[in-house]
């Protein structure tokens, strides 16, 4: 495959925005991911699926390498509008347009929503419409009330909410999510999805961790599924939610 970069410096057109081969991945001298091969097609929304400690966040962690937990040593090609991410600081891989949101929910506990979302704010990107409070709020009713509550005092699925609107205030072409469900109560999980839904429909492209069957398969059109740091499926997400033998050998349902 070749990746040929716009003179713009905005990345091919053509073929996935986000591109991963060959990822291996350490903490200190433990291996945990083996020879990670993933694609992400523009506007194309895929789920990473896989039990507790089966390396999803290892592999989210391995892309954008924030915060003190990610990987200590990284190992292959990793491509996100063509460019090789692996030279760059965490900083310049958000200005690209890639977007992550943590399973921890890193939101400033001591700061507002409002001022939250502050803290996330780029320039808008050529060619698509910028993120505004008031198109986050439409996007995420729950969160226009609680525009001045400090952060630390909201729910977990709240805390969720703002956590990924923060991010798509900095106008990302593509998102990270590592589990995005998880903790909320499936009330919340489907409108969450429905939001989600949303955000597909505009060509933003998603790449998404989860282990809830239901949410990846209201929302990825592909998914794969990682066990023990290696990739054992790639496919359609309605192919892997149909076969009972694959739920059973990967899953937890
Ligand atoms: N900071 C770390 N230091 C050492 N080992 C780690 C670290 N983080 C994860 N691991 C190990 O790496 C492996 C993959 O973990 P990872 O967190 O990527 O799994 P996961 O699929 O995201 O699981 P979960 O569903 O519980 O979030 C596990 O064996 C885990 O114990
Ligand atoms: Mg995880």
């Amino acid at each position: 495959m070749s990746h040929s970069r716009g003179l713009s410096g905005a990345g091919p057109a053509t073929g996935p925005i986000l591109a991963v081969r060959a990822l291996d991945a350490f903490y200190g001298r433990a291996q945990v991911l083996f020879g990670v091969e993933l694609a992400l097609g523009r506007g194309e929304v895929v789920a990473l699926m896989g039990r507790n400690g089966a390396g999803k966040s290892t592999t989210l962690k391995s892309i954008v390498r924030v915060g003190p937990s990610a990987p200590s040593r990284v190992e292959g090609e990793l491509r996100f509008e063509g460019r090789d991410l692996r030279p760059l600081p965490p900083y310049r891989i958000a200005r690209l347009g890639l977007g992550y949101v943590p399973e921890d929910r890193r939101v400033f506990a001591g700061l507002t929503v409002a001022e939250n979302l502050e803290v996330g704010r780029r320039p808008a990107r050529a060619g698509a419409p910028a993120w505004t409070r008031e198109r986050l709020f439409a996007l995420f009713p729950a969160l226009a009330e609680l525009q001045r509550r400090r952060a630390g005092t909201l729910s977990g699925g709240e805390q969720q909410m703002l956590s990924i609107a923060r991010t798509l205030i900095g106008n990302p072409s593509a998102l990270l999510l590592d589990e995005p469900s998880e903790g909320l109560a499936p009330v919340l999980a489907e409108r969450l999805a429905a939001s989600l839904g949303g955000l597909k429909g505009e060509g933003l492209s998603i790449l998404l961790s989860e282990q809830n069957l239901a949410f990846a398969t209201a929302l990825a059109d592909r998914a794969y599924v990682i066990e023990r740091g290696r990739i054992r499926f790639a496919g359609g997400m309605a192919a892997l939610a149909g076969s009972e033998e694959l739920r059973a050998a990967y899953l937890a349902v």
